[in-house]
């Protein structure tokens, strides 16, 4: 397993993470018609957007045949509030490589890119209902935000785990 830095050349492989881990994660949360929907060529050029931007971090995750099998981005946080300045957006894994240590060795990368990018603190959103709450809980992130956002027509909440001092999370990692 490999961790490097994200190219334009790999949207296909994110993309292809991003749906399957979203639909492997998202069922029973969103409808199941929303989840079958997801298009590969709108998250293609949805990727190829975010990769273009330059004060955006994004890793990719590599198996030993150099298949991509997950994905990690952050950069500056996105609503402006001026007492966060770090996020990671999103961080996905495919379900058969999830819970053997390769999220904690991802989140370490594009931490390690903010902090060299001088964010002092840090915040991760995520949906309330997801069961992966519990690794940003094993990461020492508390429950700083809450916010309630419509997706596929539902109201849903999330939730955003903070670090006050980024450099508290190196602890867990
Ligand atoms: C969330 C995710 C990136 C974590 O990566 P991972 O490689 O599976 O996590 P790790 O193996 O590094 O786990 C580190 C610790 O976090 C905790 N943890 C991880 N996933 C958990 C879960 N689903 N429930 C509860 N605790 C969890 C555990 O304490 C774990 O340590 P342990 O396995 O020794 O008990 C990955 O599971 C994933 O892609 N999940 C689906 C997509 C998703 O929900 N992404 C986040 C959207 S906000």
């Amino acid at each position: 397993m490999k961790i490097r830095k994200a190219t334009e050349k790999d949207v296909t492989g994110i993309a292809y993470v991003h749906i399957n881990s979203w639909q492997s994660t998202y069922k029973g949360i969103l409808p199941n018609q929303y989840l079958a929907s997801l298009n590969l060529e709108t998250r293609k050029k949805n990727w190829l957007r975010n990769l273009k931007m330059l004060h955006n971090a994004t890793y990719v995750a590599e198996n030993g045949e150099g298949q991509i099998i997950g994905f990690v981005a952050g950069g500056p946080e996105q609503t402006n509030d001026h007492h966060i300045q770090g996020e990671v957006y999103a961080i996905y894994l495919l379900k058969e490589y999830q819970r053997q240590g390769i999220g904690r060795k991802m989140i370490k990368t594009v931490v390690d890119e903010l902090i060299d990018k001088e964010h002092k603190n840090l915040i991760i959103w995520a949906l309330k209902d997801n069961p992966s709450c519990g690794f940003y809980k094993a990461l020492g992130g508390h429950v700083i935000a809450e916010k309630t956002v419509k997706m596929a027509g539902i109201e849903l909440i999330e939730v955003g785990y903070g670090w006050d001092d980024i450099h508290e999370i190196l602890l867990y990692l």
